[in-house]
C-alpha cells in the first residue's frame, strides 16, 4: 500500500497528469523447460500518472497492468480467499477436483487463483488466459500454463475444460459483450462442466461524501467506455440466456474499513485500486491529481466510521450434461 500511495504522491506532486509515451514491454516468451505451454508474448503498455496500462484495442479494462497491481490482485486473491472461506463454490455437486480435469481461469491476472489452486490439486491441469501479459512466464508449477487470450475468444490452448473461472472482470467489459462472453465460456465448456463466477459492485453502500464522489466519478469513468458499473444483478439472467443452469448465486453485504483484519484489508485494497486511477478520477471530478488522492484517502478512511458495505455476488452454474455442444444464444 506504502508503495501505492507514495508513488501518486510523487507524481501528483510534480503535477504529471499528462498521458507519458508508448512503451514496448520486455519480449519474454518461448516454451518453458517441464511446463506444457507459455504462449506468453509482450504487449504494449502506456504510462499514465507513473502507472502502466494496456493498450489492448479489443478490452476497455481500466486497470493498471504493472507490478504494483500485480501485489494488488495478489492480496485480494487471499482477501476473497479469508472473506469466502473457499477457493471453489461448495455447491459443486460431484467431487470433480479428484480426478485429472482441465480448468480453465479466465483473465486470469498475474495468475494467483491458478497458482494457489495448482500447488493442492497437482493431478489437474489449470490453464489461464489475460488480454495483458501479467501472468507468470517463467515461474510457476507444471500443471499451469499461461497464455494471452480473451473471453470473448476461443483459448488459444485448443481445449474444452471441465471447469472454468470468470472472477473480477466487473470492470473489463463492455455491457454489451457480457452476454457474449458468457456464451464463449459455455462452448467452452464441455457437458456437464461447471462455471464459477465472482463479481463485485463497483457501488457501495455509504453516506460519505468523499466515496460516493469517487465512486461517481468511477462509475462516470465506466460509462464512457460503454461498461455496466452494477452488472452483479443482471448476472444469473446472462448466464441462463447462454444455457447454463444456475446451481448457486449469492448476494454477500461484507463491511469494508471497520476494524477487523478482513474488512481493513479490503479497504486497503480499495485505496490501491482507486490511487492506480486516481489521474481518471481528477480529472472527471476536475480537481488535480494531488486533491484526488488526498480525497482518496480520506474516503478510505472513512469507510469504517460510515458502515460502508460493498456487495460481492458469487454464482456457479453447468453446462447441461445433454447440452448441445455449443451455444449460439445472444
Ligand atoms: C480485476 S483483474 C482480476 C484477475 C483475476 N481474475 C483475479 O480474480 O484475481 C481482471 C483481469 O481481466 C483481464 N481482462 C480484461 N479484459 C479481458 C478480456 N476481454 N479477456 C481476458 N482478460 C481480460 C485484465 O487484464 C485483468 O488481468
Amino acid at each position: 500500500m506504502g508503495n501505492a500511495r507514495s508513488a501518486l504522491q510523487r507524481n501528483s506532486a510534480k503535477g504529471k497528469r499528462e498521458t507519458e509515451p508508448t512503451k514496448a514491454m520486455s519480449a519474454s516468451s518461448g516454451s518453458v523447460p517441464g511446463s506444457a505451454y507459455s504462449g506468453a508474448k509482450a504487449t504494449q503498455s502506456r504510462i499514465i500518472g507513473g502507472r502502466e496500462f494496456h493498450t489492448e484495442e479489443k478490452s476497455v479494462y481500466v486497470l493498471a497492468k504493472d507490478d504494483e497491481e500485480k501485489d494488488r490482485l495478489h492480496e485480494q486473491h487471499f482477501l476473497i480467499k479469508e472473506t469466502f472461506g473457499n477457493l471453489l463454490q461448495p455447491q459443486i455437486l460431484e467431487p470433480i477436483f479428484d480426478n485429472s480435469i482441465d480448468v480453465y481461469d479466465v483473465g486470469c491476472g498475474p495468475g494467483s487463483w491458478i497458482l494457489d489452486m495448482a500447488t493442492e490439486y497437482p493431478h489437474v491441469q489449470f490453464f489461464g488466459t489475460d488480454i495483458a501479459d501479467t501472468f507468470p512466464e517463467s515461474i510457476y508449477p507444471k500443471n499451469c500454463h499461461f497464455s494471452l487470450g480473451n473471453v470473448l475468444e476461443v483459448n488459444p490452448f485448443g481445449k474444452t475444460f471441465d471447469f472454468i473461472q470468470m472472477r473480477y472482470f466487473a470492470v473489463a467489459l463492455r455491457e454489451n459483450e457480457w452476454d457474449d462472453a458468457f456464451v464463449s465460456m459455455y462452448n467452452q465448456l464441455k457437458p456437464g462442466g461447471y462455471f464459477q463466477s465472482l463479481e463485485p459492485s463497483i457501488l457501495m453502500n455509504t453516506s460519505n461524501t468523499d466515496l460516493n464522489e469517487i465512486i461517481s466519478a468511477f462509475t462516470k469513468l465506466l460509462a464512457a467506455k460503454g461498461q455496466d458499473y452494477d452488472i452483479g444483478p443482471k448476472i444469473v439472467g446472462k448466464m441462463k440466456a447462454a444455457g447454463f443452469e444456475v446451481i448457486h448465486e449469492n448476494k454477500l453485504e461484507s463491511p469494508i474499513g471497520w476494524g477487523n483484519k478482513i474488512s481493513t484489508r479490503g479497504a486497503e485494497d480499495m485505496r490501491m485500486l482507486y490511487l492506480s486511477i486516481a489521474p481518471f478520477l481528477a480529472s472527471l471530478l476536475n480537481i488535480d491529481v494531488e486533491e484526488c488522492t488526498a480525497k482518496i484517502n480520506r474516503a478510505v478512511d472513512s469507510m469504517g466510521p460510515t458502515k460502508t458495505t460493498v456487495n460481492l455476488w458469487s454464482f456457479l452454474a453447468r453446462k447441461p450434461l445433454e447440452a448441445p455442444a455449443s451455444s449460439s444464444a445472444v
